[in-house]
């Protein structure tokens, strides 16, 4: 007997292979991230639409609660990066907030509900189709509690780190939530809409340097060596007690159940970085020198040299761009004067450039 197939609902045809791969092109290394963002942007497409459909009927899904989703991992390895691209690929209002720049409701900075707003201003207002989007929420780490110990002559009320915290429990956790109707203006107190948070997907990152784990200090992510099994050793994953350690509160953490440790980029990495992507930086400086007439290219030990100094100064994958740029500062001035010569960066012009010569 031919079994039966269960066909898969139009709206969500993206699977997490879709997404991987989409992300792929664009992320380098990282993997486990990406699979975990790919998943959970999958269930998120499946919970959406169950929802919708459970909603029509006039009943509840209990089942599919959300998996709000922590990436952490050092300075310039892909968190944002990760983020950016998945918001190219999906099908649902993307907005990406930095959590430093809110406080507590009532004193001067952004509530949270505004992040909700922004999404809303991302669904061309339809507070429908917002109740279904991704929020990404960037520097959590910056909102952790602030040590007891910290004289900053402040009243000791913790309006931008515990407080934000709080604020934020409701929106992670889903539930009824007032939002500015229109984020680009001065509101009054009835431009609020209500909106229901319960299907919104938070992803949210940070660095968490100098992160304790079990009583060593090791900064948090640079666990090397290995980064390709796919699971990690208990002792060397980042837990819940070593967050709270950090200053994130119980429930905030308990309502961001998925976790992620993104690894410090590798040399070979780095290398890819520059080179394989669709927006790779030297596809982005052939082009532009193209437009000139110019055939640039890098040697290879050019390359390694300029991951190497990205590395020396510890900005990760985010050092590549500006060194890339000072090494390419005086061609990129003279390229009017050169058209129709090859043009290929050696190793000492690197050198050069980046003043180790
Ligand atoms: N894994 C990666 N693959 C490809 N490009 C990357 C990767 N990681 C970083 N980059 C590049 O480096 C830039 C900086 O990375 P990104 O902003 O994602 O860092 P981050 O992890 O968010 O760091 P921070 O904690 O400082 O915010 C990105 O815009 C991207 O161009
Ligand atoms: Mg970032």
């Amino acid at each position: 007997m031919p079994t039966k197939t269960i066909e898969r609902p139009k709206d969500f045809w993206l699977t997490p292979r879709d997404i991987y791969e989409y992300l792929d092109q664009y992320v380098i290394g990282q993997d486990r991230a990406k699979r975990v963002i790919a998943i959970a942007a999958y269930n998120h497409f499946k919970r959406v639409s169950a929802n919708k459909e459970a909603g029509a009927k006039g009943y509840k899904l209990p089942l599919l609660k959300k998996s709000n989703i922590l990436m952490i991992g050092p300075t310039g390895c892909g968190k944002t990066h990760i983020a950016r691209n998945l918001a190219q690929i999906m099908e649902v209002p993307f907005v990406v907030a930095d959590a430093t720049e809110y406080t507590e409701a009532g004193y001067y900075g952004k509530d949270v509900e505004v992040m909700v707003g922004e999404l809303l201003y991302a669904a061309d207002m339809d507070v429908e189709v917002a109740e279904r989007g991704i929020v990404f929420v960037d520097e959590v780490d910056k909102i952790a509690r602030r040590g007891s110990g910290m004289k900053d002559g402040s009243s000791g009320r913790d309006i931008r780190g515990e407080g934000v915290q709080q604020a934020l429990l409701k929106l992670l956790e889903g539930g009824k939530v007032f939002v500015p109707y229109n984020i680009t203006q001065h509101w009054n107190k009835h431009d609020f809409v209500q909106m229901d948070t319960s299907n919104i997907l938070f992803i949210l990152a940070g660095t968490f340097t100098d992160l304790y784990r079990g009583g060593r200090t090791r900064p948090a992510g640079f666990g090397r060596g290995k980064e390709n099994s796919a699971v990690k050793s208990a002792e060397e994953r980042i837990s819940v007690e070593d967050l709270q350690r950090y200053g994130m509160l119980a429930e905030f953490v308990g309502r961001v159940p998925v976790m992620v440790e993104l690894e410090e980029l590798s040399e070979s990495e780095m290398v890819r970085i520059v080179t394989e992507p669709p927006d790779a930086i030297l596809k982005e400086y052939q082009q532009l020198l193209s437009m000139d007439k110019i055939e640039l290219d890098f040697s290879e030990a050019a390359i390694k040299e300029i991951v190497r100094e990205a590395k020396r100064r510890k900005l990760g994958a985010r050092g590549l761009r500006t060194i890339f740029e000072e090494t390419m500062q005086d061609l990129m001035f003279e390229a009017p004067e050169m058209v129709g010569k090859k043009v290929t960066i050696s190793l000492s012009d690197v050198r050069k450039k980046i003043g180790r010569e």
